[in-house]
């Protein structure tokens, strides 16, 4: 195990007025201890893996310039970000940055939570190879905790070598998973809390197709906030799943048992029958001597509203997640088709999309741009207290997102965030007009 802190300057961004953050990535190659004495070929911004990690606060103009030194073309998407869609970071709204190019990504930040960008050319080989990182946007009256970490998840699919290994055809079809379990780019950290303490844990999936059913020691533990930010009411569990694309905001403590060694674990979990589910294990947290608290109470402050009124619910459209068996392999599809062409929706009107997974395998269903709330589960109306950008869709389940597009038109896309199976055609795009 390695002594690791994770901790996030979060004070220092919270006491300032409003401003223009300019950070440089540079996406270039770069190498990364992922294990002790295990280096990789890898690439990242700033030659880091994750890239820089990004704290700013509501209100704050975020100018990324990326600088492109990669052999190929990239971009970098904004997961989760509601900016304009000239912003995004696809290949809807802007040509790909070839090689020595650079574009400047500018927008402001309207929202407070967790968020990670990352490559969005070439995913399956870009941002295994480490081009990923974390954005935490600071809103202005946070809840106070003993300290404020940030965990960013992913696994690492090592070849004989002992180097990053290619994309195999199996891979198309489960999603690729790596056995090499990275916290913020490094295998087994070891963290620490004081006995008595509450602590913000911020928690980003960036795996390719690894669900992470998260557990503490079995501890209860509460979910404050999710991919849009802070819920109604913390919600007490003694587990959470975390499926890729997808953040938490954990309230993690108090412990009273000084000396208590807990494991940072993920239970298993049958996402597809192809995979044997197990349990693995991230890191360790052990409970340290006992210190007075200054944490206010974790219960989110955050007010979210239902879109839609209760009642019978009609879907304005519906979204099929298929598959089809081809000579290589699976093609993944959205309404039988690869990279559908979905219909255009007008800023203003409420939109309640049915997502119905008609395979036997779960898919955790991205929407760029705009947050929705999840309002019914296999037709069953379901209680909203939280933004989201990615939902799981379980196999031959059915979620009902709603969202309302707000004034932000261009070119959008969803997907599923397992990359091999945007990849192999998962994903729809559609434009938001006035
Ligand atoms: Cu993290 Cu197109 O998404
Ligand atoms: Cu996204
Ligand atoms: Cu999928």
């Amino acid at each position: 195990m390695n002594k690791a802190s994770f901790l996030l300057d979060s004070q220092s961004a919270r006491a300032r007025p409003p401003l223009e953050i300019h950070v440089r990535l540079e996406a270039r190659e770069t190498s990364w201890e992922p294990a002790p004495g295990n280096t990789v070929a890898a690439w990242g911004y700033e030659g880091l893996v994750p890239g820089p990690t990004l704290v700013a606060r509501v209100g704050d103009t975020l100018v990324a310039h990326l600088v492109n030194s990669l052999p190929e073309p990239t971009l970098i998407h904004w997961h989760g970000l509601r900016l304009p869609a000239g912003m995004d970071g696809t290949e809807l709204g802007q040509s790909p940055v070839p090689p020595g190019g650079h574009f400047e990504y500018r927008f402001e930040l309207n929202d407070a939570g967790t968020f990670w960008y990352h490559s969005h050319t070439n995913e399956t080989v870009q941002i295994e190879r480490g081009l990923y990182g974390a954005l935490v946007v600071l809103g202005p009256d946070e809840p106070r905790f003993d300290a404020d970490r940030l965990l960013v998840l992913d696994d690492v699919k090592l070849d004989g070598r002992g180097q990053i290994a290619k994309t195999a055809l199996f891979d198309r079809h489960t999603g690729r998973e790596g056995k090499v379990l990275v916290v913020n780019g490094r295998t087994e950290p070891e963290l620490e809390i004081a006995a008595g303490h509450v602590e913000l844990w911020r928690i980003v999936n960036a795996c390719s197709a690894r669900y992470v059913r998260l557990s503490i020691g079995g501890r209860p533990i509460r979910i404050v906030g999710s991919d849009g930010g802070r819920r109604n009411e913390a919600l007490t569990v003694t587990e959470a799943l975390i499926t890729p694309g997808e953040r938490l905001e954990l309230a993690i403590g108090p412990f009273e048992d000084e000396g208590a060694e807990l494991a940072i674990e993920s239970l298993p979990y049958r996402r597809t029958a192809m995979k044997r589910p197990r349990l693995d294990t991230w890191g360790k947290l052990r409970v340290g001597p006992r210190a007075r608290t200054l944490a206010t109470a974790p219960a989110a402050t955050a007010t979210v509203w239902p879109l839609v009124p209760e009642g019978p619910l009609t879907p304005t459209r519906t979204v099929r997640l298929g598959a089809r068996m081809t000579l290589h392999g699976h093609d993944w599809l959205i309404n039988d088709r690869q990279h559908y062409h979905d219909a255009p929706v007008k800023v203003g009107e409420l939109q309640i999309w049915e997502l119905l997974n008609e395979t036997g395998m779960d898919h955790p269903f991205h929407l760029h741009g705009f947050f929705f709330q999840v309002v019914a589960v296999n037709g069953v109306p379901v209680a909203v207290s939280e933004w989201k950008d990615t939902v799981n869709v379980v196999g031959k389940g059915r979620v009902t997102i709603a969202f309302r597009p707000d004034d932000r038109p261009g070119q959008w896309m969803y997907h599923c965030h397992i990359l091999e199976h945007h990849a192999a055609g998962m994903m729809g795009h559609f434009e938001v007009v006035r």
